[in-house]
């Protein structure tokens, strides 16, 4: 089964799920560990390098989901759940698209007003170009302190917020004994 029905996720929308969920626990840890090695070093550089593609790669498959989702539909949520539970599940899942866009951007707007202004050469085949620097937000230096700090911040709300979807896909398994976790597993649950 390619597409969803209202009660399965079709394979286009599991593979996306897993693939990009392994991408960004990854790269979660990968940033988190790249920005303790000392700067300057050539093999950071290419660490650097590695993360801004991964990152890219990342926001053409969070891209590609969005048009999935928007154009198909999506499986309702078991019927006995409670109205607030579907409601945090909603919430939840929005945060963790609204995030799955902003990291890959903030990182692309921290590099693009670096007053390095170091290139992203995308797994060392071809340079990327740099977005304009939204210039309200003050001088090139500031713009990029900032979005360096929105993209360090997301990461933890990230982390916080990811936390929380593993334990709820473990409370439908575990306690609600429903076909939640299993349908994002399997197409045919
Ligand atoms: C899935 C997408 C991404 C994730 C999950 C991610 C995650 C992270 C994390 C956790 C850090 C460490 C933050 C800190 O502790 O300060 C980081 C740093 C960084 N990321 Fe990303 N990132 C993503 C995409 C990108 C992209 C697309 C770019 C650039 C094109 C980028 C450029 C950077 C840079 C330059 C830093 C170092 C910032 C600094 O100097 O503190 N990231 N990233
Ligand atoms: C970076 C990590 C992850 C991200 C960004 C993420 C994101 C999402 C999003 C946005 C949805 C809603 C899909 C839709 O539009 O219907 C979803 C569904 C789901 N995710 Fe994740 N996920 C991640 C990791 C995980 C992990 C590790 C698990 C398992 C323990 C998991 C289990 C599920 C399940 C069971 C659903 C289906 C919910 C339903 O049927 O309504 N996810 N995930």
């Amino acid at each position: 089964m390619i597409r969803n029905t209202r009660s399965a996720y079709g394979i286009v929308a599991i593979a996306l799920h897993w693939t990009i969920a392994t991408l960004i626990i990854g790269m979660l840890g990968f940033g988190l560990y790249m920005v303790t090695l000392p700067i300057f070093e050539p093999a950071t550089y290419s660490l650097y390098q590695l993360h801004k593609s991964i990152g890219f790669v990342v926001l053409a498959l969070v891209s590609l989901r969005i048009l999935w989702k928007i154009t198909g539909i999506t499986p309702d949520l078991p019927a006995e759940m409670p109205v607030w539970e579907k409601l945090a599940a909603h919430l939840g899942h929005i945060s963790l698209y609204a995030l799955m866009l902003l990291m890959p951007l903030t990182g692309w707007l921290l590099v693009s007003s670096s007053p390095l202004g170091l290139p992203t050469v995308f797994f060392n085949l071809f340079q990327i170009p740099h977005l304009p620097t939204p210039e309200f937000l003050g001088q090139k230096a500031d713009v990029s302190a900032f979005f360096t700090a929105v993209h360090g911040w997301a990461a933890y709300a990230f982390i916080a917020v990811i936390l929380a979807h593993v334990g709820a896909a473990l409370k439908h398994y575990f306690i609600s004994k429903d076909k939640v976790l299993q349908r994002m597993l399997s197409s045919k649950a």
